[in-house]
């Protein structure tokens, strides 16, 4: 591999600087990206389009000279593979039309599904783009976090507080952990099979962690990450549970390499909290990437000052917003690559 900062960083390796990418660089902000999306007939048409997916996840390698390319897909597909089937309505987001809040639409998901022929196009979009990508960088696979996939199945669509999904784990908590059991079961084929074809790492979306109460993020979450990390070996899998900073402890003795922390989670003290055993990769605040090129690398130099490991990957503490002008991206992928570390 010409370029395996990332791999280096997240198994503690020793690195010259420290690795930058940015949850969900592909697609969103690229008008390279907008190009070939109004090619097609919506986002489904795109992700099941393994030469248009290579295409797309090769762009922010090629025009914003990032350390990692990440496939193009979504967290849906596992719903989808299940027999939930979703649109993605423009402006809106996704929509599905059934949904599962009794034993009865739990009895309806389809059952031993064939995860490597219902996802073929996810494996064969991994298996063209490692081969297009040549080693540059490495290639990242990923998944949802089973919590995250069913609010998604409960609500049938996405929300601010995903009150039906919670009220599940009141009213029904037998039903949510069947179905975080069978989520699990298909996450972890999901993530073997995308290593498989070709993905060097895989990292696990937890969108949704911090909506749930520190009993419930203990029952609910911790189980179902723990055992697909259990099940993921000889490739490094990192954990980005979104807003979990009150589970740090248990989120640290979790078999994985690397953390994802928000904003709101403050290096220093995760890093009391977590020790060398793992590596953190964020957490600027994608927000600001609006404010002017002098600002962006001041608090992009501000947060390297702060590592006083070299575990650590830079990136955003969530995906990038769809608005964000591309060169404000450059100015801080930049500003990380040109940073003399004092750690090293
Ligand atoms: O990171 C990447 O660049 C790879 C591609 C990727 C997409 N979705 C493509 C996408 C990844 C890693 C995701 C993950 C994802 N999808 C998450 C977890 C990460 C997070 O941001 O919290 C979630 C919760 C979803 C579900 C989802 N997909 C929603 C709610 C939406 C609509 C709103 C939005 O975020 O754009 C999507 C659509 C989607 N997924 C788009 C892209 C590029 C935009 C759709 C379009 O181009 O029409």
């Amino acid at each position: 591999m010409n370029n395996d900062l990332l791999l280096r960083a997240a198994k503690g390796d020793t690195i010259h600087r420290y690795p930058v990418w940015i949850m969900r660089q592909a697609g969103r902000i690229l008008p390279e990206y907008r190009a070939v999306r109004s090619s097609v007939n919506g986002f489904k048409e795109l992700v099941k389009n393994p030469e248009l997916c290579c295409e797309v996840t090769i762009q922010p390698v090629d025009i914003l000279d990032v350390d990692a390319a990440i496939i193009f897909s979504d967290i849906l597909v596992v719903p989808e593979a299940m027999g939930l089937d979703y649109e993605m309505i423009e402006q809106k987001g996704p929509w599905f039309e059934k949904t599962i809040r009794t034993e009865n639409d739990f009895s309806a998901l389809d059952s031993n599904i064939d995860v490597a022929d219902r996802l073929s196009y996810v494996f064969d979009a991994i298996k063209l783009t490692k081969k297009t990508l040549s080693d540059r960088v490495p290639l990242i696979g990923f998944a949802g976090a089973p919590w995250t996939i069913l609010c998604y199945m409960v609500e049938g669509r996405g929300s601010k507080t995903f009150s039906e999904s919670r009220k599940l784990l009141y009213t029904n908590p037998n039903l949510a952990h069947k179905l975080l059991d069978k989520i699990t079961n298909v996450t972890i084929e999901y993530l073997q099979l995308q290593i498989q074809s070709g993905a060097d790492l895989v990292q696990v979306f937890d969108s949704w962690a911090g909506i749930l109460s520190r009993a419930h993020y203990l029952e609910f979450c911790i189980p179902y990450l723990s055992r697909i990390c259990r099940a993921i070996q000889n490739t490094p899998v990192t954990i980005f549970s979104k807003g979990a900073i009150g589970s740090i402890p248990e989120l640290a003795s979790l078999e994985c390499n690397t953390l994802g922390l928000d904003w709101n989670m403050e290096i220093d003290s995760v890093r009391s909290m977590v020790g060398e055993s793992k590596t953190l990769q964020g957490n600027l605040d994608p927000c600001v990437l609006y404010a002017d090129h002098k600002f962006i690398e001041k608090q992009t130099k501000k947060l390297l000052d702060s590592f006083k490991s070299k575990r650590h990957i830079v990136n955003l503490g969530h995906g990038i917003y769809p608005d964000t002008d591309f060169n404000k991206v450059k100015t801080f992928i930049n500003t990380v690559k040109n940073y003399e570390n004092k750690n090293f």
